[in-house]
């Protein structure tokens, strides 16, 4: 299970009504079965924007206005250099970025007009930095950093809140093609509750965990020689 449907469950036990969204139906229906009529499933591809427009409405009429949402579909594929494929990073951009701007393009329609309403992102560590053999993953999450300042700019002083999560390596069915060993690796009951305690506070950046965060933060601030110097032998590249 990912971190998005551990996040759901952890919102559900708060006492939280929660709309579930994904393209897998069985697994929607059996979450919200389990739920004690806690979670309700919408199904959906987040790449349809219409269909997203859709969903949105529907969870409105059946549940009230949206208080906070998640915009969390993502995915990541291993890519080396040599291996670049145009093809592969245009899919990685369409579901980390188009399908994040899918769900935004309702959601603010709805919002900005009631001055209400939360949205947060999923990026991840990886947006701090480019990092190695994951130049289109890196490069949506960065994106999604800067959507989301940019967004924070203009829409925070109009009552709608908007926040970016950034977690580290989390245990889920996407890192477990990983073939590395992943620093920090979390367990993703942990990353949703870090999550559901971020989107209860008033920070923008919900990151995780605090010392892999650190770490990469500094990374940030090194002059890019030095950071390829200190990245390259990291990697092993
Ligand atoms: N795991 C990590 O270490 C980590 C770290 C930092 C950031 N993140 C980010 O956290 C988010 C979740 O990652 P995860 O590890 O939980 O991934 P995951 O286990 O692969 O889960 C991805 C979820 O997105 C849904 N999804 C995929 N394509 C979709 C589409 N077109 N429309 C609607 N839903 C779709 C999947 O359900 P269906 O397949 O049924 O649609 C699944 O529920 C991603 O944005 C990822 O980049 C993960």
């Amino acid at each position: 299970m990912g971190i998005g449907a551990h996040l759901a469950r952890y919102a559900a036990d708060q006492g939280w009504s929660v709309a579930i969204s994904a393209r897998s139906e069985d697994t929607l229906k059996e979450m919200a079965d389990q739920s004690n009529g806690r979670m309700h499933a919408y199904p959906l591809d987040v790449l349809d924007l219409e269909a997203t427009k859709t969903v949105v409405d529907a969870i409105e009429r059946d549940l009230g206005p949206i208080t906070i949402a998640v915009l969390n579909a993502g995915t990541h594929a291993d890519m080396p250099a040599s291996a670049f494929d145009a093809t592969e990073v245009a899919k990685i951009y369409a579901l980390n970025m188009t399908g994040m701007a899918n769900g935004l393009d309702p959601l603010l329609k709805k919002f900005l007009p009631r001055g209400a309403g939360q949205i947060a992102l999923t990026a991840s560590v990886a947006g701090f930095r480019g990092l190695p053999r994951a130049g289109a993953y890196c490069a949506s999450k960065a994106g999604t950093i800067a959507m989301a300042e940019s967004l924070e700019c203009e829409i925070g002083p109009k009552g709608v809140k908007i926040q970016v999560i950034c977690p580290g390596f989390v245990r889920t069915p996407l890192t477990d093609k990983n073939d590395f060993p992943m620093p920090y690796l979390m367990e993703p009951e942990d990353a949703a509750k870090r999550i559901w305690n971020g989107l209860m506070s008033d920070r923008f950046e919900i990151s995780f965990p605090r010392r892999f965060v650190w770490q990469l933060k500094f990374l940030q601030l090194l002059p890019a020689r030095w950071y390829f110097a200190l990245i390259r032998k990291a990697t092993g590249q």
